[in-house]
């Protein structure tokens, strides 16, 4: 969203420079890899001033000399360009320091909340605070209390002096993220809580609504009336990531990204216009697709929903072992390392037309798109050619296609179909590019980049509201609840692969078939 967006109901006027961020669980990955490097670029793109407080907490002892020395190691390795700036990291430094703190000690909380009064008082900060909960899900609730505890939850009149983000996941099911959110409800208020969902931050996700609804072309297209289906793919080709086997093989591919990443997607592309450009109208449309959403056919969850498992396969000449035999991952596993649903959405814009998901890991390539195929025209005048160098072969007509290519090599482009060179009236696909790097020449900021700013001023349009989230979890609900069958396994497919073959037959039965997305 651009910056003069109009911000959230409930942000305040506050700058980012008068906020102390505090990051529970900074000894963590994410700490490392995500938030530090997003705060040293928004240093260095003149967000954060000098007098901003970056408060790492973790149950480590640790000096704000380690903790400084860690966090630059961090930057070399996973900035965005994985480079430091000397005088920017000096200027970065002085900003950041360290709490030890044990998170299920509410006892503990006492002394942070002296240590945070006293440095916000030296560096004359008012006391406005983020709160980021970096940490594994069972200490979300615990942080808050311990917060309360400690008496750092400000009263009713000055709520908006506390914000806290909340990662994902948020629960594991309905039951439970509501069970969560009615636990914190009692503690803070709805405009204080921020559940993070990266996705959202990344560039390519906040120009979907930008296409839609500040171009007048395209919009009136996307109905029921001109499209066939959509597909959302979110690939990718890595397996788990180091230590990652412990929480992943609780999660699957539906918790960890079917349910939010790629329903987030889903309700960009499928939502009305809001009547106004603020968080409460966005999210609001947003919650209505959700509620609309349904599965692609009555009847066995197998009929419209599909699980599959990467198995040992050779990628690129190297053998890829198989998910079960990942670190921390059971023998037996019965996780999905990949899902793939036809959805439809009841109501007036896209009855009838199906939505199909896909999402895994170990899959062919990393790529995450989101592709909107338009109907046939209703009558075939010209022959479809397609053509490597002199060779030409005709070929079944090729639908329109709209893709939002959200990863890599950010782009959006429109398939077309245009006359072949040549005496005949023959038909040759070409594409209508829009490409990130070549339209901008400026580095795309990281999603957490954008989404730490916006915690920080005030502005949730870009976070997952409470109703939105049951609703997401409501339409997978009962997906996990067929799964939990002691009759159902994922099926295999080999690492490197596009997939299980069931995935393949969902679209097949209907005449239709996944995209092969392309290498750029
Ligand atoms: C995270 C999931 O939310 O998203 C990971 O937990 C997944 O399993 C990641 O790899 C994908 O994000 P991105 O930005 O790399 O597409």
């Amino acid at each position: 969203m651009p910056q003069d967006a109009k911000p959230s109901t409930h942000a305040s006027a506050v700058s980012a420079n008068d906020v102390t961020l505090l990051i529970f669980g900074a000894s963590g990955d994410l700490a490392a890899r995500k938030l530090i490097p997003a705060l040293y670029h928004l240093v260095k793109d003149g967000f954060l001033s000098e007098k901003s407080l970056v408060l790492g907490v973790a149950r480590r002892e640790k000096t704000d000399e380690q903790f400084r020395n860690e966090m630059r190691q961090a930057l070399v390795e996973h900035g965005r360009r994985r480079e430091l700036d000397a005088e920017l990291w000096d200027r970065f430094a002085p900003r950041l320091a360290y709490e030890q703190v044990d998170l299920t000690s509410p006892d503990q909380f006492d002394r942070l909340r002296s240590a945070v009064e006293e440095r916000e008082s030296n560096a004359g900060l008012s006391g406005r605070r983020v709160v980021y909960l970096a940490t594994s899900p069972d200490l979300f609730l615990p942080s808050v209390e311990g917060l309360a505890a400690a008496g750092m939850l400000p009263d009713e009149s000055n709520r908006d002096r506390l914000r806290v983000v909340f990662e994902k996941p948020f629960g594991d099911d309905l039951a439970s993220a509501r069970e969560l959110s009615e636990s914190l409800s009692g503690l803070l208020t709805e405009p204080q809580i921020y559940r993070i969902d990266h996705y959202l931050g990344k560039e390519t996700v906040q120009n979907i609504l930008l296409f839609r609804f500040g171009n007048a072309i395209f919009e009136p297209l996307l109905n029921r009336n001109q499209v066939d289906h959509v597909q959302i793919t979110v690939a990718e080709s890595q397996g788990l990531e180091r230590g990652r086997g412990g929480y992943y093989d609780t999660s699957g591919a539906l918790r960890d990204v079917l349910q939010n990443h790629v329903l987030q997607c889903l309700c960009l592309i499928a939502m009305e216009p809001p009547s106004m450009f603020g968080a409460e109208s966005i999210r609001d449309e947003k919650l209505k697709v959700l509620q609309a959403l349904a599965p692609g056919r009555t009847g066995a969850v197998d009929d419209w929903c599909v699980a599959g498992q990467y198995a040992a396969a050779e990628v690129s000449g190297e053998r890829v072992r198989a998910y079960v035999d990942e670190d921390r991952v059971d023998d037996d596993s019965r996780t999905e390392t990949y899902v793939a649903m036809e959805a439809r959405i009841d109501n007036w814009r896209w009855a009838g037309v199906p939505f199909y998901l896909r999402t895994g890991k170990r899959l062919a390539r990393r790529v995450t798109e989101i592709a909107v195929q338009f109907k046939l025209p209703p009558l075939h005048l010209f022959s479809t050619v397609e053509c490597e160098g002199n060779m030409c072969d005709l070929v079944e007509a090729r639908p329109n296609t709209l893709v939002f290519r959200i990863q890599p090599h950010e782009s959006i482009s429109l398939s077309c179909s245009a006359k072949r060179p040549g005496m005949q009236y023959q038909i040759q696909p070409v594409e209508m590019d829009f490409n990130y790097s070549e339209s901008f020449e400026i580095d795309v900021p990281e999603a957490y980049e954008r989404l730490l700013l916006d915690v920080m001023r005030g502005d949730s349009t870009l976070f997952t509201r409470t109703d939105e989230l049951e609703a997401a979890w409501a339409f997978v609900d009962p997906v996990l609840e067929a799964w939990k069958s002691p009759r159902h396994r994922p099926e295999l497919y080999p690492a490197g692969s596009w997939g299980p073959q069931a995935a393949d037959d969902l679209l097949q039965r209907t005449g239709r078939q996944w995209r092969t997305p392309d290498e750029d």
